[in-house]
């Protein structure tokens, strides 16, 4: 014991003075501190409590969804459960795992463990309508033969959604989007730069989550409060808001009640988006 801690402060020291030479080390040593951070909020326990079924057979994306590469996926992102208070970052923790469990969700009303119990259960959209190829959209080309369909925990879908994903996280998202179904890393990370990036009109999901949301007339006008309903918006608003007790959307305020319980933080208020006008 002694001679084991005698030498993690010599390590220690060492550190300290070989990041005076180089400060990229001290970079290194900041998102060590924030990944710390994160596993402190969000233990490996906690996360399999969350996802009780996340390495059933019955699920096919059984296994992928790693703690470990929830953790590494988010360094990339170090304002994610990083901003505000506790309550705050817990409360954005759950949301973002909330919402991704309902994207990924294998559950129904009389599952095993409850319908919330069951989200990161796929990995791919299984019987994908079209391969999601905007071919109108030039910036972004079709790869041929590709499919954009849903992969990954937010179900990143569409080619202009590929394409500036895999611009930032450092992939072909074009030419290579299955790599958002094999790599568990890179798909914690679409869903994360889904979260955190704003995609004009829309603030990011963070924002919102964090407080730092500024509504503009037109959201205003469209009654874009502030809460897990106007991410809900954000994610899929079109399709899903406006509408009175939409299941998808009590499905992702579901697990988001969930979660919130097991972080011991309340939801905050406008969890719905029923009397929102999308985007
Ligand atoms: C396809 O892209 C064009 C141009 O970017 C856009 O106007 C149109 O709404 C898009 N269609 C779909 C179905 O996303
Ligand atoms: C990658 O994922 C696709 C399905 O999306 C699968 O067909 C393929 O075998 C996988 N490749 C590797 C190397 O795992
Ligand atoms: C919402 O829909 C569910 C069925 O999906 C129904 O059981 C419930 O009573 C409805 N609630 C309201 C307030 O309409
Ligand atoms: C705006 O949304 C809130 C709930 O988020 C609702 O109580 C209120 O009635 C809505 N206002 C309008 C004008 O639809």
């Amino acid at each position: 014991m002694p001679a084991a801690l005698g030498s993690r402060i010599y390590i220690v020291a060492l550190i300290i003075c070989i990041s005076y030479l180089h400060p990229s080390i001290t970079i290194t040593q900041g998102a060590e501190a924030r990944a710390r951070s994160l596993r402190h909020l969000i233990s490996k326990n906690l996360f399999h409590a969350m996802f009780l079924h996340g390495d059933d057979t019955a699920c096919p994306a059984h296994g992928f969804y790693k703690y470990t590469s929830f953790i590494r996926a988010a360094r990339s992102f170090p304002t994610f459960g990083n901003t505000g208070n506790p309550t705050t970052r817990r409360r954005e923790i759950a949301a973002f795992l909330a919402q991704i469990s309902h994207e990924t969700t294998g559950g129904w009303a009389t599952a095993p463990d409850g319908p919330y119990a069951w989200g990161l259960c796929f990995k791919e959209e299984t019987s994908p309508p079209s391969n999601y190829c905007n071919s109108t959209n030039k910036m972004w080309p079709c790869y041929p033969g590709k499919s954009y369909k849903g992969r990954g925990p937010i179900q990143l879908s569409w080619n202009y959604n590929y394409g500036p994903a895999g611009k930032a996280l450092g992939f072909n998202g074009l030419e290579d989007p299955d790599i958002v179904s094999n790599n568990s890393v890179i798909a914690f990370k679409t869903g994360l730069w889904f979260w955190m990036t704003e995609q004009k009109p829309k603030p990011s999901c963070h924002d919102v989550m964090v407080g730092r949301y500024v509504p503009t007339e037109a959201d205003l006008a469209a009654n874009r409060t502030a809460g897990y309903g106007l991410v809900t918006n954000i994610i899929n608003g079109g399709l899903e808001c406006g509408i009175h007790n939409d299941s998808r959307v009590n499905d992702r305020i579901g697990y988001f009640k969930r979660y919130a319980m097991l972080f011991h933080v309340d939801t905050g208020p406008n969890l719905d988006c029923e009397y929102q006008k999308s985007y």
